[in-house]
């Protein structure tokens, strides 16, 4: 099973894609993430994602399709997949669907930009492996460590509150469309978002039928 999870910066996109993960048993692929490791191991990739990523705007789609391209590639792959944060342009929609990759739902994860910015204030992200958790909501067990790999919690740079609001002008003026882009293909699945996470896992295991 192939999936793809849209939705707006701190929808919650990877948080969902970490438990559909442990559930569903096939990887998560997060552009974010893998992005964030390039420029942790100072590769070309991650030297030139760094410009984009600071001020919180689009890496070029040639970038993010190359090391898609990759990662899907990979033979734990071969059961299935879990894209989270790509595709985030219509080209980049449009370039998966050219490389033969089939895509069996994408499930928008629906917020309200004003839950967002306040969410965002919360969210620690762990340094070494990417997990997300939040303050209040989704706390690790032991204070600032992350609960999968022991590594330390960070704030992203990224989370500052204008970094937020531009990003999120971003998402909705090259990402948004994505929705309609699905939708006519007959994939789209809405989720709200703003609900426990757990219940909002649920919401999203129904949405795919299982
Ligand atoms: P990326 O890392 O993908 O960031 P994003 O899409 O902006 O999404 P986030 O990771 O901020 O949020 P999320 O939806 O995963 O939410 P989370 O689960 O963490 O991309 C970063 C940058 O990389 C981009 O700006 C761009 O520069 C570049 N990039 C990446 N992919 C690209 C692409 N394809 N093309 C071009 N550029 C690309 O949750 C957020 C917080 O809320 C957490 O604290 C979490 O614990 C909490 N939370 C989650 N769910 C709930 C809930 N139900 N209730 C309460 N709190 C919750």
């Amino acid at each position: 099973m192939n999936l793809i999870l849209l939705g707006a910066p701190g929808a919650g996109k990877g948080t969902q894609a970490e438990l559909l993960t442990e559930k569903l048993g096939i990887p998560a692929i997060s552009t974010g993430n893998m992005l964030r490791e390039a420029i942790h191991n100072g590769t070309e990739i991650g030297l030139e994602a760094k410009r984009y990523m600071d001020q919180g705007s689009l890496v070029p789609d040639d970038v993010i399709l190359g090391i898609v391209r990759e990662r899907v590639s990979q033979p734990d792959c071969r059961n299935g997949f879990i894209l989270d944060g790509v595709p985030r342009t219509i080209p980049q929609a449009q370039a998966l669907e050219d490389m033969g990759i089939r895509i069996d739902h994408v499930v928008s994860i629906e917020i309200s930009d004003s839950v967002i910015e306040a969410r965002m204030t919360g969210r620690r992200v762990c340094g070494h492996c990417g997990a997300s958790y939040h303050i209040v909501a989704n706390p690790p067990k032991k204070d600032n460590t992350c609960d999968l790999c022991g590594g330390t919690l960070e704030i992203r740079k990224d989370d500052a509150p204008e970094t937020v609001r531009h990003r999120l002008e971003v998402y909705h003026r090259e990402t948004e469309a994505l929705k309609s882009f699905y939708e006519k293909l007959g994939k789209l699945r809405l989720v709200e978002g703003n609900q426990p996470i757990e219940d909002a896992n649920r919401a999203i295991l129904r949405a795919m039928g299982v």
